[in-house]
């Protein structure tokens, strides 16, 4: 053989190795114009194919990522349209941006995000989206105000959903009920839009949920006892709707709750007492509502993490529990607005970790139990205002530390803590009968802390 030839032969075995190998990693063809379109359709006034003119997958914008097939061929997986934040640039979108029928090209679709795209020009989603089910897991819509239309019972189509995110879009309609077939759904968000309608019952049916976002929506009718079946459920937002009808009185099924929002309704009825099994919670918001009854005694000891508790304009009578106090890492105790009355519990003064505490606009009565360093300590934080019965002891005003924030307030005179030993008599019978509650007297309060100074004393000045 003549050495020309082989080289020639190299050459060509070469030549088709490099093309080869060039399109070793090529992206379906169909896919590629399917992404042109789509971003011609959120913005016609980029020229997306002079810009990225090769392989979108490897070339193209941010925001676009593919996965790779048994042959090599890449398909578009990801796709994420309008800015997010300066150094996270997805494609961003144009006034009359809209939602292109050739996403239902795109079969390996994974995930689909648009942020704050449709604001201007009124969009519907375009129902090839409801057809991604053999793919779509991930489908986020957030801020996107001129976003309008309902959602179909066609999105029960998506069977492999894990996150449906519909947040501060202008939805309509009702929540429809196929929801509850989706049983991957591990998030389902529709805050933010204008859904009418009941909480569909089916949403019962999703075993795999932790989190469920319904606020700011105007939803009506009862929270649905099926929510209680959620066990995996970590948040639970339905605030600011317009909710009636009582809590469920197995709420404390939800033995994995870390934040209950249910704020800004008009529910009514009772606390309940399972509450006090809910060992997880985190932040417990229960202001804005119209419950009308007393606060529970009973529920506080177990909820050793709850560090947020907001019960104001909720309706609430009678006392406040002295085992408020058990609330160790309570940082926000906001009780204000209701018709509380009786004395404030000295438990409350003994916070460790509070920050903040609201009991303005009740009949509360008696004695303020905070000590001076206490009251500095919150400063404007704490609230008592409107409240005619309210005093302060004498050395309050001899604070100088206070300054202004005593201006005004009644000081206890013998009269008034004559008046008052009545209530702290019924106070103490209320410490001693709770269930599971606080079994100390304040003497006992003031014994604990004596043998914890007296340990100090002994110990503190020696080398450990
Ligand atoms: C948006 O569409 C309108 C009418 O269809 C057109 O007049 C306008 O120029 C378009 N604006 C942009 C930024 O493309
Ligand atoms: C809330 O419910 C009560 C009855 O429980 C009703 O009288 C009141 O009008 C309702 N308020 C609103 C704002 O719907
Ligand atoms: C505290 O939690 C335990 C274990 O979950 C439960 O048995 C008990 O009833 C709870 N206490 C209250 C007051 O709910
Ligand atoms: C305390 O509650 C009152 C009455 O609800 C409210 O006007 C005030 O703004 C609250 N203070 C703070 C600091 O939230």
């Amino acid at each position: 053989m003549k050495p020309f030839c082989c080289l020639l032969l190299l050459h060509v075995l070469l030549l088709v190795t490099s093309s080869e190998h060039s399109d070793y990693y090529s992206m379906a063809p169909n896919e590629a114009e399917a992404c042109y379109n789509i971003l011609e359709a959120i913005n016609a006034a980029v020229p997306w194919r002079a810009l990225h003119p090769d392989n979108l997958c490897l070339f193209g914008p941010h925001g676009l990522n593919c996965d790779v097939d048994d042959n090599n061929v890449l398909h578009v997986a990801e796709f994420s349209l309008g800015w997010v934040a300066e150094n996270d640039n997805n494609p961003g979108c144009g006034r009359n941006a809209t939602i292109s029928p050739s996403f239902g090209k795109l079969p390996y679709l994974r995930k689909l995000f648009f942020f704050d795209c449709f604001t201007e020009r009124e969009v519907e989603i375009d129902p090839v989206i409801w057809e991604l089910g053999a793919s779509l897991q991930h489908l986020v819509f957030m801020h996107n105000s001129a976003l309008v239309g309902e959602i179909p019972r066609e999105m029960s189509n998506l069977i492999h959903l894990e996150r449906l995110v519909l947040v501060d879009n202008g939805l309509k309609g009702v929540i429809p009920a196929e929801i509850g077939s989706l049983k991957d759904l591990n998030q389902l968000v529709l805050s933010g839009n204008k859904l009418t309608g009941h909480i569909p019952e089916e949403l019962g049916r999703l075993q795999r949920l932790k989190m469920l976002d319904l606020n700011g929506n105007m939803l009506s009718g009862s929270i649905p006892t099926s929510l209680i079946k959620v066990s995996k459920l970590e948040k639970l937002d339905l605030s600011s709707n317009a909710l009636t009808g009582s809590i469920p009185s197995d709420i404390g099924e939800l033995s994995l709750l870390q934040l209950l929002d249910i704020s800004h309704n008009n529910l009514s009825g009772s606390i309940p007492s399972s509450c006090g099994k809910l060992t997880q919670l985190r932040i417990m918001q229960l202001s804005s509502n119209n419950f009308l009854s007393e606060l529970p005694h009973s529920i506080w000891g177990n909820l050793t993490l709850l560090s947020g508790l907001g019960l104001s304009h909720a309706g609430l009578q009678g006392r406040i529990p002295l085992s408020l106090g058990h609330l160790t890492v309570l940082n926000y105790l906001d009780l204000s607005s209701n018709k509380l009355d009786g004395m404030v519990p000295f438990t409350l003064g003994h916070l460790p970790q509070i920050y903040q505490i609201n009991l303005s606009d009740n009949a509360l009565v008696g004695l303020l139990p905070f000590s001076v360093d206490f009251v500095t300590r919150l400063g404007r934080n704490l609230q008592f205002k409107g409240n005619e019965g309210l005093c302060v002891s004498s050395n309050w005003l001899l604070s100088s530390e206070l300054g202004d924030a005593v201006e005004g307030l009644q000081v206890c005179d013998s009269e008034y803590w004559a008046a008052s030993s009545e209530q702290e008599a019924s106070l103490t019978e209320q410490l001693l009968t709770q269930a599971g509650g606080w079994h100390v007297s304040q003497s006992g309060i003031l014994l604990t802390t004596s043998i914890g100074f007296a340990f100090v004393f002994a110990f503190g000045n020696q080398p450990l």
